[in-house]
């Protein structure tokens, strides 16, 4: 019996890249998938049918899918991907908002349509699909559901042409933390995954790099490799694991850490420029020290004997 059996799930974007291969893992794992892909560009422009040949794909192989075509970055859009769990397998259990579409520019040449575009696909769309499904929570007393989203290095580390698709990104880690909160107490989990994996959003930047993609590449480095974190977190046994990150990279799995202070100092009045001059170095040495620490405990570690990441 697969980890997901008698589950709904509701996906976006499942119509190429990590989200089918997501939508292919839950149906594998039991769960009845919605897929959803408006089939665009990476741009965001465009339309095409790929969220039926996922679902297709998936009835092939003896699973239950039904395709949803509709643009989740709108509120009705958002609405009728519930609407179809509903419609179709008589609830909803859990979404993987993964929708994306990427606009690179540097600030100096980002348009406000290039602008809104990034921010309304990946910032709102998590707002629009969220928002029915947590209405739908407590309007049924739907306990143990799970909302995964997709975050991105490039918004909690931050990336050079990216402001706008960073600052959407790092808004839904967020949004994250607050929805853990509010959902908890209907038992339902909220993470966030950062992943790294070649798909066509990611392939042209290498290539632009001058690096070329190999069949093997996509092997060792394809979205696959992001699926299984995602089916384990949206299965049972991740019942205790809410507002994490996890980053998810070809065969690495790692723990993101999340915004906390450091170190602090305390006086009771406000602070003078000199008392500054002397306190903000102690802190950004603190600063220092601990960014060197996670950056030596971050570093993945063989699991496997006789395995390095160097390999
Ligand atoms: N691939 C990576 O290395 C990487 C890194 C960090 C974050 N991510 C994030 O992971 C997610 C999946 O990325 P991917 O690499 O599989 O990209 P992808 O382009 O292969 O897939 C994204 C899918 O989302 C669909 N989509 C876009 N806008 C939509 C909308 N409004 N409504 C419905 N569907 C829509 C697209 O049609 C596409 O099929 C994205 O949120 C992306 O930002 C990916």
């Amino acid at each position: 019996m697969g980890v997901l059996e008698g589950k709904v799930a509701a996906v976006t974007g499942a119509g190429r890249g990590i989200g089918r291969e997501i939508a292919l893992m839950f149906a594998q794992e039991g769960a009845q998938v919605v897929v959803n892909d408006l089939g665009g560009d990476t741009d965001g422009s465009g339309r095409g049918g790929i969220a039926e040949e996922v679902a297709n794909e998936i009835v092939a192989h003896g699973g239950k899918a039904v395709p949803h075509g509709e643009d989740i970055a709108t509120v009705a859009g958002g609405e009728s991907l519930l609407q179809s769990a509903v419609d179709h397998f008589g609830g909803l259990d859990i979404l993987v908002n993964n929708a994306g579409i990427l606009r690179d520019r540097t600030l100096f040449n980002m348009e406000e349509e290039d602008w809104d575009a990034v921010i309304r696909v990946h910032l709102k769309g998590h707002y629009c699909c969220s928002r029915p499904f947590a209405r739908f929570i407590r309007e049924h007393n739907r306990t143990h559901c799970r909302i995964i989203n997709f975050s991105s290095v490039s918004g909690l580390f931050g990336n050079f042409g990216q402001s706008n698709y960073g600052a959407a990104k790092a808004g839904i880690a967020g949004f994250s933390r607050v929805l853990a909160l509010e959902l908890a107490k209907y038992g339902c989990t909220v993470n966030t995954i950062s992943p790294a994996a070649l798909t066509r959003m990611t392939i042209p930047l290498r290539e632009r790099r001058g690096e070329t993609v190999s069949d093997q590449d996509l092997i060792d480095s394809g979205p696959q490799h992001i699926a299984p974190v995602v089916t384990w977190l949206a299965s049972e046994a991740a019942g205790h694991v809410t507002s994490q990150i996890i980053h998810v990279a070809h065969g690495l799995v790692g723990i993101m850490q999340q915004p906390a202070i450091i170190k602090s100092f305390q006086h009771e009045q406000a602070w003078s420029l000199e008392e500054l001059d002397e306190y903000m170095p102690k802190l950004l040495q603190a600063k220092k020290d601990h960014d060197r620490e996670v950056a030596e405990r971050g570093k993945p570690e063989p699991i496997k004997e006789g395995w390095s990441s160097q390999n």
